[in-house]
């Protein structure tokens, strides 16, 4: 088994697996010193791109971004999502996770379902292809963003969806705005770390979007926290910047070259 899925797994009941999307190198390298986990995630397509649904993110962009992340990424374990549309059958799950892993170099792909998506995980594991599961909210085929898990029905599915996939032999899930004490139950029944986002400290591990947690984004969803105004120092330098140049007081002799 690969060793930063065994390092991940190993956590299980010890310490709280960290973890963190990154889209590109800069960042990913500061990530890497503090997370177990960096993910390039779907995400990067509201984030980034501004679109309304992570369906229109093409597996060239993941690529792409994947390929910039891996840069800054040398100790975390590395996983990319796989884009809407390329795991809808198990033969071509393979063929696109071979490639997103030839291509960057990462060491797991993540999918989004449950009961659904298990021949597809079932051929990547064969394959020696490390899965990430992703449950409750599912942005590539979501209708509705709200939290998961208020009826009977359909914590029931959530739950019986984590026992498939761990059976399917992932080795970590998201669950992603799952209600507390359903994310508890599963955290304590699965094997493997449950990865919360939205879904309380009853999870073993954490996730959050980078750039909502260091506020570049003008994210206000319940489940994040702000942990630095990073809009407001670039806004700042740019601002400084501009002033400087305007009063011909940047750049100095020392930025320039002269014989
Ligand atoms: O796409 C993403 O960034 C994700 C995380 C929010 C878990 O799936």
């Amino acid at each position: 088994m690969n060793k930063k899925v065994k390092k991940i797994l190993n956590k299980k009941h010890k310490s709280k697996v960290i973890c963190l999307t990154a889209y590109s190198k800069n960042v990913a390298s500061i990530l890497d010193k503090y997370c177990d986990l960096v993910l390039v995630g779907d995400s990067l397509g509201s984030v980034l791109y501004n679109f309304k649904s992570t369906k229109e993110v093409t597996l060239d962009t993941m690529i792409n971004h994947s390929i910039s992340v891996r840069l800054g990424v040398k100790k975390s374990l590395m996983v990319v999502d796989m884009p809407f549309n390329t795991y809808r059958t198990a033969k071509e799950a393979l063929k696109n996770a071979k490639l997103i892993i030839k291509k960057t170099r990462c060491d797991a792909v993540k999918l989004e379902g449950g009961k659904k998506i298990i021949p597809m995980v079932k051929s990547l594991v064969k394959n020696k292809i490390p899965v990430m599961g992703h449950l409750g909210i599912l942005p590539q085929t979501a209708k509705k963003f709200t939290f998961k898990g208020k009826k009977l029905a359909e914590r029931n599915r959530i739950l019986n969806d984590a026992k498939l996939l761990e059976s399917a032999g992932i080795f970590s899930v998201v669950l992603e705005c799952v209600e507390a004490k359903l994310a508890k139950k599963i955290s304590f029944q699965l094997k493997v770390p449950t990865i919360g986002i939205g879904s309380s400290v009853n999870c073993d591990g954490q996730v959050l979007v980078i750039d909502d947690l260091i506020g570049l984004s003008e994210s206000k969803f319940r489940f994040v926290k702000k942990y630095a105004n990073t809009s407001k120092i670039i806004d700042n330098a740019v601002r400084r910047y501009k002033s400087e140049v305007l009063k011909k007081q940047f750049p100095k002799s020392k930025h320039s070259f002269s014989n």
